[in-house]
């Protein structure tokens, strides 16, 4: 049975009083690097259809939501455990917005006090904002009681944005749509990632912007074939190969670096042409093969093994390209409740 609703009721709502046991409820949910990512051309609502199969990696976002006290009863308030300048702490937050949606949804009254401790870089296209927004629909869900089952609780998912549907499932899957229509993919095996952090973040609005003018100049999207031959990017996207579902029922890494692909590299290229640069360190240091992940600038390099990991993040320190380095297993599960 559904909980939702589509608008909010006032009063005399049973619901509006329905509350979980707990004082507070911790949830932990993962960033996600893009193992392919073919672009189509953008619907009527602005977004572009994509081909993507997501992988969530060892990078995690905890949420804890808090039972209010009586006087703050029914405001949503966010704190971050490490105060950071570039993340907003307002209702523009999309944790904050996570909440209020539920809250809208299910017709809960009651607020939240949420506190957000962040891993995943921000602006990074490693999808840390829809890690918070994933893991508070799932903090407050058990918080309030709502009882709001998994695939409803992905389709408020996806009203928040294209990428919080994946942090939702974790582990493996392939996005169609806007990327958030999820098929969950079989594998074996696990994976070892160097994530390059850039020193600045990229705003994925702009890449698909440049995506757009650089497939009106004739670009191409790469072995994907969903490059266009000028006027546009094709109306759909590629499908994923199955050279790389393969490679990943096997756990074969060396097969699954050959198909990793992104259509929008070329584009965060041509913002931040420094990335090409990385994407060279890391593969002459011993990534198996390195890409940007998602909308970038985050550069995600596949490696065989640890001391090869050690020796890419060397490397690529040497090379002052880089804020930073992270190294991360993956796949791992999504938002699940720790405490
Ligand atoms: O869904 P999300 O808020 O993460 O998307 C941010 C922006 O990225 C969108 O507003 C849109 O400009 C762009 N985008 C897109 N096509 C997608 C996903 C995102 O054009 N499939």
């Amino acid at each position: 049975m559904s909980h939702l609703r589509a608008v909010p009721d006032a009063a005399d709502d049973p619901r509006q009083t329905r509350s979980g046991s707990a004082a507070a409820v911790k949830v932990e949910a993962p960033g996600k690097v893009n193992l392919f990512l073919s672009v189509g051309a953008a619907g009527a609502n602005g977004y572009h259809r994509l081909t993507t199969v997501f992988q969530a990696v060892r990078l995690i976002e905890t949420v804890t939501a808090r039972r209010q006290s009586v006087e703050a009863h029914g405001r949503i308030t966010l704190d971050l455990e490490e105060p950071d300048d570039v993340v907003p702490t307002d209702a523009t937050n999309l944790a904050v917005r996570a909440a209020a949606l539920l809250a809208e949804a299910t017709g809960v009254t009651e607020g939240v006090d949420l506190v957000l401790s962040k891993r995943v870089p921000v602006a990074g296209g490693m999808a840390g904002g829809s890690a918070d927004a994933a893991a508070t629909l799932t903090a407050c869900n058990v918080l309030w009681g709502t009882g709001v089952e998994a695939k409803e609780l992905e389709a408020l998912a996806a009203r928040l944005g294209a990428d919080v549907p994946f942090s939702l499932v974790g582990s493996t899957a392939v996005g169609h749509g806007r990327g958030d229509r999820l098929t969950p993919l079989m594998g074996r095996g696990g994976y070892l990632w160097v994530l390059a952090l850039a020193p600045r973040g990229l705003a994925t609005p702009e890449v698909f912007r440049r995506f757009d003018e650089l497939m009106a100049q004739g670009g191409d999207g790469g072995p994907a074939g969903s490059g266009g031959s000028g006027g546009g990017a094709p109306a759909q996207p590629a499908d994923v190969p199955e050279a790389m579902t393969t490679a990943l029922l096997t756990g074969d890494v060396t097969a699954l670096a050959a198909t990793l692909h992104n259509d929008l590299q070329a584009a965060a290229f041509s913002l931040r042409p420094e990335l090409a640069e990385v994407v060279s360190v890391a593969e002459g240091a011993g990534a198996l093969r390195a890409i940007v992940s998602g909308s970038g600038p985050t550069v995600a390099a596949l490696v065989p093994d640890p001391v090869t990991a050690t020796q890419v993040c060397r490397a690529l320190k040497a090379s002052g390209l880089v804020s930073g380095t992270l190294r991360v297993d993956a796949p791992v599960s999504g938002a699940r409740v720790v405490g």
